[in-house]
């Protein structure tokens, strides 16, 4: 069987940048992305694609409605397909058993049934989501118990590893493709079959075979390590900023070490997103499961890491403001839990901003992709506001930077979008409350510029000239 016919149940950050590339790169096969989600099908199938992502407008435009199609009419585009990916959310649970931390796997649960009530021909099903191990035996168990005469299911687990941001990047050039199956003649064919479809474009070599349960718990693994970079170079941030070194500086000279490598060092206010938590807070549950507390705590640390470093950079703000924000107007440079994208989710803005907002600041918000609803609809979240009409009226969001300057007292960077480097400081000092504040939570601006111009600067993991001290100070004699 050659497949022609791929169906991917999901429309969302990796279904729909996934699908496209693979649409782009294998014009052969019919690729069908759909979703529960009617507004979020229409959006795919209008001019303003439901998420912005460098470089996927071109390869939509290029593909919809030749080979990839975009609809909510679920069933037929199961029964046409061979391939079924399962590309939905699996969120943290947030009520009973595992509240907080496993994973919620109700939507890759709906989909497997949807699939096992529609299916009248052989199907192989893809777990594209990020599953805790062994979700592959619950998929097949459920499909298995419905299972129609004739019909036949090999269940496969292929992680996706894009980023947001560059995901048609990843895409195209993925470091490795990782496909898991059953260790028997039937479950090797269907490794194959979906290898060959990747083979359009990624060199065979870099598409890697293992147990279903090895590529599962790789994807943890993975997101556990790049987070756990994160936090380690954020724990000594808070060391240089006591010292006097510089945290730029001590990952230069670490990742200069070809074991340790360069990337992911990049000192933050803390990582946000929708996977590194998640993702985490999985495994320890998953660990405590497996009665392996050292284990759990362990990589629990790498969250505790994150929130300490949030609420120390929030706070920081708070002190430099001579202990009070309140009717203080602050701006905020960035929404998105990093640049190139307008995702929100897990954004440490948010930290930053209800902690400010809980101190009586006003904030002026500006974030070039954010759109204004979903700031609005994050500050007023429960979890962030007991009373969401104050949030509104303390928030105000702006479509412009020099709007959102004018008149406050500090600026906060969240994002690091690259316009912000190239704004025009002396402009903003002028129309700014004195004395102003810069807190860089992205280490992306020229302090001793912003110092020169008169901003007070205060950055991640490294001291500034004017802050003064050092750490000898602090040393009792
Ligand atoms: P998302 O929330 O953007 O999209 C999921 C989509 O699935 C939604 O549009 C939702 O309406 C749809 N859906 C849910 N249940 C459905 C059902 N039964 N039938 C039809 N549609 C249904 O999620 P995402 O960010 O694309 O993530 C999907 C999975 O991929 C998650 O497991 C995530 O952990 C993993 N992942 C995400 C990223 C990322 O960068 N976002 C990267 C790698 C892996
Ligand atoms: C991550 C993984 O990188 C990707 O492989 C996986 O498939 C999904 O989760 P994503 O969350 O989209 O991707 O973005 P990523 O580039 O990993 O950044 C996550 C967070 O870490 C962002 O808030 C980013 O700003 C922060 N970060 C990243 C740092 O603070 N410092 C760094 O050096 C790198």
């Amino acid at each position: 069987m050659v497949i022609s016919n791929v169906c991917c149940i999901g429309a969302g950050y990796v279904g729909g940048p996934t699908c496209s590339v693979i649409a782009l790169k294998c014009p052969n096969i019919k690729v069908t992305v759909v979703d529960k989600s009617a507004d979020r099908i229409a959006q795919w199938n209008s001019d303003k694609l439901p998420i912005y992502e460098p470089g996927l407008d071109e390869v939509v435009k290029k593909c919809r409605n030749v080979n990839l199609f975009f609809s909510t009419d679920i069933e037929q585009a199961i029964k046409e397909s061979d391939l079924i990916f399962i590309s939905v959310n699996t969120p943290t649970k947030t009520f009973g058993n595992g509240k907080g931390r496993a994973a919620d796997l109700k939507y890759v649960e709906s989909a497997a049934r949807m699939i096992a009530e529609i299916a009248q021909s052989n199907k192989i099903v893809v777990e594209k989501s990020t599953v805790p191990v062994k979700a592959a035996e619950s998929i097949m168990q459920i499909l298995k118990a419905n299972q129609k005469h004739n019909v036949r299911y090999d269940i496969l687990s292929n992680p996706e590893f894009l980023a947001e941001g560059t995901a048609i990047n990843d895409l195209l050039y993925a470091d490795r493709i990782l496909i898991g199956g059953e260790d028997t003649t039937d479950g090797h064919k269907a490794v194959e079959k979906l290898g060959w479809i990747y083979q359009h474009w990624i060199p065979k070599e870099n598409i890697i075979t293992t147990n279903t349960w090895s590529s599962e718990l790789s994807k943890l693994a993975a997101n556990a390590f790049l987070a756990q970079r994160i936090s380690s170079i954020n724990s000594l941030s808070a060391v240089c900023e006591s010292t006097g070194a510089d945290v730029s500086e001590v990952a230069k000279a670490i990742g200069l070490d070809s074991r340790i490598g360069s990337k992911f060092l990049q000192a933050s206010v803390g990582f946000g997103g929708s996977c590194f938590q998640k993702d985490i807070l999985n495994l320890v549950y998953i660990c405590e499961g497996l009665n392996l507390p050292e284990v759990a705590a362990y990589w629990q640390q790498v969250i505790d890491m994150n929130e300490y470093q949030k609420t120390r950079f929030s706070q920081n703000i708070i002190e430099c403001l001579f202990n009070t924000v309140s009717d203080k107007r602050i701006s905020i440079l960035g929404f998105a839990f990093k640049k190139n994208t307008g995702d929100t989710r897990e954004t440490p803005a948010i930290t930053v901003c209800k902690t400010l907002l809980e101190e009586g600041a006003q904030l002026d918000i500006y974030d070039p992709k954010v759109e204004p609803e979903q700031i609005i609809d994050d500050l007023t979240h429960p979890f962030v506001t007991e009373s969401p009409e104050c949030v509104k009226k303390s928030v105000q969001i702006h479509n412009d930077p020099y709007s959102a300057v004018q008149g406050t007292h500090a600026i906060v960077v969240c994002t690091e979008w690259d316009e912000f480097v190239d704004l025009d400081f002396n402009r903003i000092y002028q129309s700014m409350m004195k004395p102003s504040y810069i807190f860089d939570g992205r280490k992306i601006l020229d302090h001793v510029k912003l110092e020169n111009i008169g901003f007070h600067v205060q950055t991640i993991g490294k001291r500034l000239q004017k802050n003064g001290g050092s750490f000898w100070d602090k040393i009792p004699q």
